[in-house]
Parts: structure tokens; sequence; C-alpha cells
């Protein structure tokens, strides 16, 4: 059977993953050495069996060693396919040098996760100059969208909504949304002038000026690009917005920031955050079964278990209490 193994911070959503699934939730051990290396060790029994590896992405840096070290630990331990579940992926945005020098991040990173794991699944990653995560991934990627339940979370808590994308970039969310609701829809115009300072500017709102507001994006971030756009929509007349987000980052005070310009803010829970109404699980679930279900007759090539090395045979207790190896102690 299916298992699935959640990486620290991410026990609820593997939970309900695995409920939605029918599948066997797994466990793991980690922890710091006083050193600050990590340690890995998976509690469950792998072998011979498909292992999906729940993490989300967001603020990566501080667990992404780990995250590669249980891929590879649950690989070599003779896991059938290692996918991991990222309802958030991280590394999306610097897709290019934008000044001379700078590391492209989006394609070492999709190089370090292709290297370790079988296959992706994620959920409306940012893709802007990159047609599809197959042109910056190598292995299998699924990617699947929320805007749907974004949808249907508006239909059924706002009445007589006006579906705003804050940028062009969000068109995409705001009309697929729009036409599934059918409501009316429309699109401000963004000026990023760096990481934490936007402008957006908005064409005349005021025929609309009856409706509820529903601002919609991919990602809030910083958190700028909401903060901006619903400060500027009660100039035109119109009541303070929802803001309805498929990732809420939310970096430093921006959820505060927001709080005091916006009427209601909702995200669905790829990020852990107070504002998660709108749950992913149910989607990845049926996701991984329909794949599961279309690769059952392909012929892999997995990595064999590897043999047991002295000391695992011997046992670790067999070591002189002397002489008590660093990683028996440290808790
Ligand atoms: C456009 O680039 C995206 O769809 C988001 O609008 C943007 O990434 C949000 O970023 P921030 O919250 O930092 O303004």
């Amino acid at each position: 059977m299916r298992l699935i193994v959640p990486l620290p911070g991410n026990e609820t959503f593997a939970r309900h993953l695995a409920e939605a699934g029918g599948w066997e939730l797994g466990q793991i051990e980690t922890r710091r050495f006083p050193d600050g290396e990590t340690y890995v060790r998976i509690l469950s029994d792998v072998t011979n069996r498909p292992v999906d590896l729940v993490c989300t992405l967001v603020r990566p840096d501080d667990g992404f060693l780990r995250l590669l070290f249980a891929a590879d630990a649950v690989k070599s331990l003779g896991a059938s396919k290692v996918t991991l579940v990222a309802p958030y992926l991280a590394y999306m945005r610097q897709d290019r040098r934008f000044l001379p020098g700078e590391a492209v991040t989006s394609g070492t990173f999709a190089r370090l996760l292709s290297s370790t794991l079988d296959r992706l699944v994620t959920v409306d990653p940012h893709l802007h100059r990159y047609p599809a995560l197959s042109a910056l991934y190598t292995i299998p990627a699924v990617t699947l969208h929320a805007a749907p339940l974004l949808a249907d979370w508006i239909v059924a808590e706002v009445e007589s909504p006006l579906v705003i994308g804050p940028d062009e970039e969000s068109e995409q969310w705001a009309s697929a949304i729009a036409s599934r609701i059918g409501a009316p829809h429309a699109v401000l115009r963004k000026i990023r002038h760096g990481d934490r300072h936007v402008d957006v500017e908005l064409p005349d709102l005021s025929q609309w000026s009856e409706r509820q507001p529903v601002l919609v994006d991919d990602i809030a971030s910083s958190g700028h690009t909401l903060i901006e756009a619903a400060r500027q929509l009660p100039l035109q007349g119109l009541p303070p917005p929802i803001c309805a987000v498929i990732h809420g980052v939310f970096a430093d005070d921006s959820y505060e920031r927001l709080q005091a310009v916006a009427q209601r803010i909702v995200s669905s829970d790829s990020v852990p955050h107070p504002s998660n109404v709108i749950p992913l699980t149910p989607l990845i679930a049926s996701a991984i079964a329909s794949t599961d279900a279309a690769e059952e007759n392909l012929v892999r090539h997995r990595r064999p278990p590897e043999p047991l090395d002295e000391v695992e045979r011997a046992g670790i207790a067999s070591f002189p209490a002397s002489d008590p190896p660093p990683w028996t102690t440290g808790r």
C-alpha cells in the first residue's frame, strides 16, 4: 500500500492526504546534531512500496537538505517509487538572470530535486517564462490547478462578486474563476519596482460599485501586490475586497497589513496559515490515484535496497560503551 510520509511541519496535510486516498501514514524521525547537521531516520517499512514525501516548500532553505536526505534514504531502503508532494513549489520566480552574475535558482533547484526523486506533484507552480514544469524538471511533474476550488468557495460564500486579478499575470485565474461562477471580472495593471515596492493602476470599475470585489491571485508572497490593490479599490467607491489566494506565503507582517485593508483573506492549505479555508488534499489524492492507475503497467527500473554495512550488521549495541559513536547521543 502507498505510504504517505510527512516531513516536519506537514503532518496535518499528510494525514488528510492519507485519509483522502485510503493510504497508510508513515513515520520519520528527524533532528539536528549538536553541530547543526541533520539526522533522518525512516521509521516505516518502505520496501517495494510507492512512497510520497509530503513537504510544502515555503521557506525551503531550512529544510531542503533534510528533504533530499529523506528521499535518498527512502530510495536506498527499497521504495518502488518516491514522489514529492509539494503543494507549494519554491524557487519558481528567479527563472532568468535579470542582472549579470545572478544565480538562476529555479534551474538549480529543479535539477537538485530531479536528481533525488522519481516524481513531483504540485499545485499551480508560478510558471511565468516557462510553459510547463517539464521545461525545468527532468522527472515527471504533475501540475494541479486550484482555481476551480477558489471559484467554488467564492460562489458559496460571496454574494454578487466581482472577480479581480491584481495584475496581467493573474488574468488566467481571474477569467477562469469568473467564467466558472458566471461573474464579471476585471484585471488591474501592476508595475513592480522591486521585491517590496509595487504600483497598481485600476481601470474604471465604477459600473461594479454595487458588487463585492474579490481579489484573486496565485500567491501572496511579500503581499505588496494585494495590499496595494486592496488599498486602491475603495478610492473608486468599491467596498474593501475579499482576497482569495492559492498560496498564502505572507512574508513578514504582510498578513496583518492586508487585513487592515481587506474585508476577509482566504487561502488554500498549500502553506499552513490561519487564512486556510480551501483544502487541497482531495484534489491531490485523486490525481495520485489516477496517475497510479495509468502507470500500473509500466516497467520501472528501481534502485535495489543497499546491503547492510558492517555497523548495521553488528548492531549499534556492539560498540564498546567507553567509545560510543557520536550519533548515539545529542538528543
Ligand atoms: C505575479 O507576479 C504573481 O501572480 C503575484 O501577483 C505576485 O507574485 C505576488 O507577489 P507579492 O505578494 O510579493 O507582491
